[in-house]
């Protein structure tokens, strides 16, 4: 499931982001599209599914769990659900290569299960904290083992019965909330989980688009287990993280004019809209609507000058996968950005404010680092002749940042490791290639 690491982007300065596309599927969506298809009882046909390796991960898992999944082809998917206690052991680890979404879930999904598995991943994902999600599952009963260090492998043992939970989130995290929501479905009681902040709601949208009722009170969610899901229709929007890189894109380089069709609204996730906003950006709505149970619309960007701010903290849940995107725009605005009360940026694919901070700092841009996030101020971003390449660190989402700072840097910019923009953004560097960046890749 490791993605080849030998892949390098060269980005020459200037260009313009224009045209109108549909980024590819959802990932978030996409991975607890097929997790609820496959626990489903009937059938259940998926469209615009990300054919990204993370999401391909999650769906790989399911076929060695006994569950028949025809696709992806064009982002079809169809999955014959074998109901709640239909997953079969699978006869060797589940490798979840370089996705924490699929580690955390299954973590809860797992616990329940009748039979024992183990849990791999790729050598960023071992090192990415797992307790989060192994100590609420304990307190359910589960049994998990991990690393002193508390991370992968994760070998779960079945045990008779999870019992319900009545947990209050430490951290932010929608991964850990769906962990717990995912093994409450299989434990005695209710189960219910307290948010520090709103995070991103698509478990419990999905779960009910499936027919199982969530309650939800304010930042408090709840499910009894013990219930069924149905099979049914499902379209999955276009990912806002991945619109991100062109909405930015289109921000910093002048004469830009995008529409992102069909991309992902849901109020968990409108951070970057918000902050892009916040900043001067000219972004339109248009065509408001759902798809699959999620609000979508079209975004359309065009250049517009931006300014620095104070990143308010209460956006920080709602834009938590852009912030790399952010502060290319932080570094194209005139004056001063601060983002605090991001901690948790530390611990994603890549520790994103340090790997950030290094790369700007390349390009000549005044980044400083702190615990919990980062000053930086606006300029003249330079190339990496003098600096050498970008290291993205395998991070996705550091790859695709730093290549759309291309529009606005002075010379050649190098990035290397740019691999796993593969795990959520298929085709990435071909997309931005026709709508206007200077790019292009280099395998070694
Ligand atoms: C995700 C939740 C977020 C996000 C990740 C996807 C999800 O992680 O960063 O890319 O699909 O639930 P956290 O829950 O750790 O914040």
């Amino acid at each position: 499931m490791t993605a080849v690491t030998n892949l390098h982007y060269q980005i020459k300065p200037g260009g313009t982001c224009t045209g109108q596309w549909r980024v590819p599927g959802d990932k978030s969506i996409s991975h607890r599209a097929i997790m609820l298809a496959a626990l489903a009882e009937g059938d259940t046909r998926i469209s615009g599914f990300l054919e990204g390796a993370d999401a391909l991960a999650t769906l790989a898992v399911f076929r060695q769990l006994g569950v028949a999944i025809e696709g992806p082809h064009g982002g079809e998917v169809r999955v014959r659900g074998v109901g709640m206690r239909g997953l079969q052991a699978p006869t060797a680890p589940l490798d979840l290569g370089n996705s924490g979404t699929s580690m955390r879930l299954l973590a809860g999904l797992l616990a329940g299960q009748a039979f024992r598995t183990t849990l791999i991943g790729d050598a960023s994902l071992s090192r990415r904290p797992m307790r989060r999600v192994t100590e609420p599952l304990a307190q359910m009963g589960a049994q998990i083992a991990a690393s002193a260090e508390g991370t992968a492998p994760l070998t779960i043992t079945p045990v008779a019965q999870l019992a319900g939970l009545d947990y209050v989130l430490p951290v932010a995290s929608a991964q850990v909330k769906s962990s717990v929501l995912l093994a409450g479905l299989y434990a005695e009681g209710d189960t219910c989980v307290t948010e520090p902040a709103r995070t991103r709601d698509h478990t419990e949208r999905m779960l009910t688009t499936f027919g199982y009722s969530v309650r939800r009170q304010g930042l408090r969610v709840c499910l009894t287990g013990g219930g069924r899901l149905s099979g049914c229709r499902l379209t999955i929007p276009a990912d806002i993280s991945s619109a991100a890189f062109f909405m930015v894109g289109a921000s910093i380089a002048p004469g830009s004019d995008v529409l992102l069709q069909e991309v992902g609204i849901n109020p968990t996730r409108v951070g970057i809209i918000n902050i892009l906003r916040a900043m001067g950006a000219d972004i339109e709505l248009i065509d408001r609507r759902t798809c699959g149970g999620e609000p979508v619309a079209d975004i359309r960007v065009c250049y517009a000058p931006l300014k620095g701010i104070q990143i308010p903290v209460d956006q920080v849940p709602l834009a938590i996968d852009e912030f790399p995107a952010i502060f290319i725009a932080a570094a194209c605005a005139s004056g001063e950005t601060i983002l605090t009360g991001a901690a948790e940026l530390r611990v994603k694919e890549s520790d994103r404010i340090q790997v950030m901070a290094d790369g700007l700092t390349q390009l000549g841009i005044v980044a400083e680092p702190r615990s919990d996030g980062i000053r930086i101020i606006g300029g003249q971003m330079t190339s990496t002749a003098t600096s050498g390449p970008i290291q993205a660190h395998g991070d996705h989402r550091v790859a695709m940042s730093f290549a759309i700072a291309g529009l606005r840097a002075s010379g050649v910019i190098d990035i290397h490791d740019c691999a796993n923009v593969e795990t959520s953004f298929p085709g990435f560097a071909t997309l931005a290639a026709n709508s206007g960046l200077n790019i292009v890749e280099q395998r070694t």
